[in-house]
Formats: structure tokens, sequence, C-alpha cells
């Protein structure tokens, strides 16, 4: 099952206004998760507002039949789309989704919010 990267491209941090860029945070963030997935097993897809506005930039880890997360308080820097990407094709190569602890990329440690167990087979 291919695991996706989705993106909050509304998240705006804190000091946001005070920066003054003329995009938000999660657009930024987005772009560069885009770019560092390119060429990997990892799709990507923008979706506005994970309802994790007060500890942006949130994204979700996603794949069908396996565990799922939600990761938040990341940064739009480069460092942290590598991080994701990397954690995202880990979980790709993963069966149940578990990724251990040992093999986290670093940029990744912290910013874990919720998991969810997949869904049960409808009978
Ligand atoms: S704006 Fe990103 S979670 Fe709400």
């Amino acid at each position: 099952m291919t695991t996706w990267i989705t993106i909050c491209d509304t998240c705006k941090r804190e000091d946001w206004p005070e920066r003054g860029m003329q995009i938000t945070d999660g657009e930024k963030l987005a772009a560069l998760v885009e770019a560092e997935a390119e060429g990997t097993p990892v799709r990507t897809r923008r979706i506005s507002c994970l309802m994790g506005c007060t500890h942006g930039c949130n994204i979700a880890v996603q794949a069908d039949g396996k565990l799922n997360y939600t990761l938040g308080r990341f940064e739009p820097t480069e460092e942290a789309a590598e991080a994701i990407v990397a954690y995202a094709a880990l979980h790709a190569e993963s069966e149940t989704g578990q990724v251990p602890f040992r093999t986290w990329p670093q940029g990744v440690k912290g910013h874990f919010v919720t998991r969810h167990p997949p869904l049960p087979d409808a009978e």
C-alpha cells in the first residue's frame, strides 16, 4: 500500500505575521516536502487544515491497513522536509506502519501528535 504524506497548506506558525511571508508556513513546507518526495515511492497531497492549527505545521502519514500518524510543530525547513519524507519512506517499507524508534530520523522526534490504528474489516 502506498504511503501518503498529507500536508496542511494553511498552517501558520505563531510568528507568521511578524515574518511578513507572502505564503503560509504550510505552503512553504508542502513545497519542500513535495520536492523531497520526488522520485521516492512516497506520495504527497495538500489539504487545508488538519484541525491542529495551534501546533502547526501539521502533516499526516497514512497508508491503507497500516498505523497512521499525525505530526505537528514543524518549521517549514528543508531539514524538516527531509525528516518527514525519510520517515514516510520507512513507514512505506514497514508491513504494519510501525517504524522502530531507533530508525526514526532525528527531525521527527518530538513531533508526533496522534496515532490511528487501521480500521478493522467491516463484516
Ligand atoms: S491550519 Fe493547519 S491544521 Fe489548521
